[in-house]
């Protein structure tokens, strides 16, 4: 089977104008608008896809390994040659029991991310994206960041022989991270500003630079992010879920997300549409801002804060599209606190599986919602983990060791004991 003719559509609807697939433009040149990579699947037979992106799970070729390019008909056109992969996707949707006691389900299960190659969800994105950049000729690439998106590209600028150049903001970036996009050979500039600050600049600069830009208003990384959609109803063996539950930063990824279910609704692969629900921490939440006034644009927040770092944005390029999402999924926006997040985070540790403290948003605002009657506990509810537990490892430990600045109700202390058998076996008890 081949791709599905694609276009790029501007998805302001008083605008909606299409460009052809390669053209040199990342926001629509008529009214900045953001652009959606758009397929015309009247052609669509989900039978014959379903089959074949099932079949392909058996075969060795990295292609058809890849759980991006496996889905390779919903993707924007590319040769075997030109496709950057590490072989991304395929991740564990785990069965979480204490996960779902603690929120008030019946179960749960969590979909984890960050068991991708370089530990984010990224990954799913830059495969698509360094492909593009490739195609195109570029010579370098460019993001600003958090950290997960500049440890991604530099991963992936590296196997594809392209340099990669990346804004972080100074001092709020995990180490795991800076650790990654420095050993990947990136260019690692630090500026004295906040994400926000970081992507307005990379947004201004690089044209002038002459580099491709790589942040998630490129609609190519988006296309590879969606197919976690396709994976979830794969693993599940195309049963669907009632609620996906994913946290919300710069809201490319609720974004993409929503456009794989709503792909897989127009081909009929699914015949029901799963809620979402979009959670932003309480000093990042422009989104949930926005929600509950009943608002039709976004006020940024000023100055974002919060211990998760990978969320900590206040201006999110994404945010047209996630309102999107959340009307095409019947969805809803939550907030968490600091507390909530950081105790979530450690019981989703005791189900033997972490994750790094943004991705513990979703089983806090599940706790929430259940409470609040806006989910119910019988829900079949898939929560989205985004990156490894790994990626903040100083976050883990200060909550555990109580210098977080929180509480700490389920804090692991490290026992120091003397060397000496007596205090050793007392320490056993
Ligand atoms: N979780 C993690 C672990 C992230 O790294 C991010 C975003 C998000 C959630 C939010 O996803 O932005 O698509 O709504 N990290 C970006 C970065 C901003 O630069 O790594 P989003």
């Amino acid at each position: 089977m081949s791709n599905f003719p694609s276009s790029l559509k501007c998805i302001k609807s008083e605008c909606s104008k299409s460009y052809p697939i390669d053209s040199d433009v990342l926001v629509c040149p008529r009214c900045k608008g953001l652009l959606d990579v758009a397929y015309d699947l009247s052609a669509a037979n989900a039978v014959a896809l379903r089959k074949s992106w099932d079949q392909r799970r058996a075969s060795l070729s990295s292609m058809d390994t890849s759980g991006v390019w496996r889905f390779r008909e919903l993707l924007p056109p590319a040769q075997e040659s030109e496709v950057v992969t590490m072989i991304e996707g395929n991740t564990q949707l785990f069965d979480a029991p204490r996960c779902a006691a603690y929120a008030g389900l019946e179960s749960i299960s969590l979909k984890h991310l960050g068991m991708n190659p370089t530990g984010s969800f990224k990954d799913l994105g830059m495969t698509t994206g360094i492909t593009e950049a490739r195609k195109r000729g570029a010579e370098g690439v460019i993001c600003a960041s958090t950290g997960n998106t500049s440890a991604s590209m530099a991963a992936y600028a590296a196997r594809a022989g392209i340099r990669s150049f990346v804004f972080i903001p100074e001092g709020k970036i995990a180490r795991g991270k800076l650790a990654q996009a420095i050993e990947f050979g990136a260019r690692v500039i630090q500026i004295d500003g906040d994400f926000d600050r970081a992507m307005s600049l990379v947004r201004e600069i690089a044209d002038d630079a002459g580099l491709y830009l790589l942040n998630s208003v490129n609609p190519f990384r988006l296309e590879g992010q969606k197919t976690v959609a396709f994976e979830i109803l794969q693993q599940r063996q195309w049963n669907c879920p009632d609620r996906i539950v994913i946290p919300g930063g710069n809201l490319g990824n609720s974004s993409a997300i929503a456009k794989g279910f709503k792909e897989l609704f127009d081909c009929s692969l699914i015949s029901k549409m799963p809620r979402l629900s979009i959670v932003q921490a309480e000093g990042a939440n422009p989104l949930y801002r926005m929600w509950l006034s009943g608002n039709t644009e976004l006020i940024p927040v000023d100055e974002p804060t919060t211990l998760a770092t990978a969320i900590r944005i206040g201006a999110p390029v994404s945010w047209q599209k996630a309102r999107r999402a959340l009307d095409w999924m019947n969805g809803n926006v939550e907030q968490v606190n600091e507390q909530e997040i950081a105790d979530a985070k450690a019981i989703i540790g005791l189900d033997g599986i972490g994750c790094e403290p943004a991705g513990a948003v979703t089983v806090a605002g599940l706790r929430k919602m259940v409470a609040a009657g806006t989910v119910d506990r019988g829900e079949d509810v898939i929560a989205i983990l985004t990156g490894h537990s790994l990626k903040d490892p100083d976050y883990t430990v200060s909550y555990h060791e109580g210098t977080l600045g929180l509480e700490a109700p389920f804090a692991n202390r490290v026992a120091k004991v003397s060397s000496d058998r007596g205090a050793i076996m007392a320490a056993l008890e």
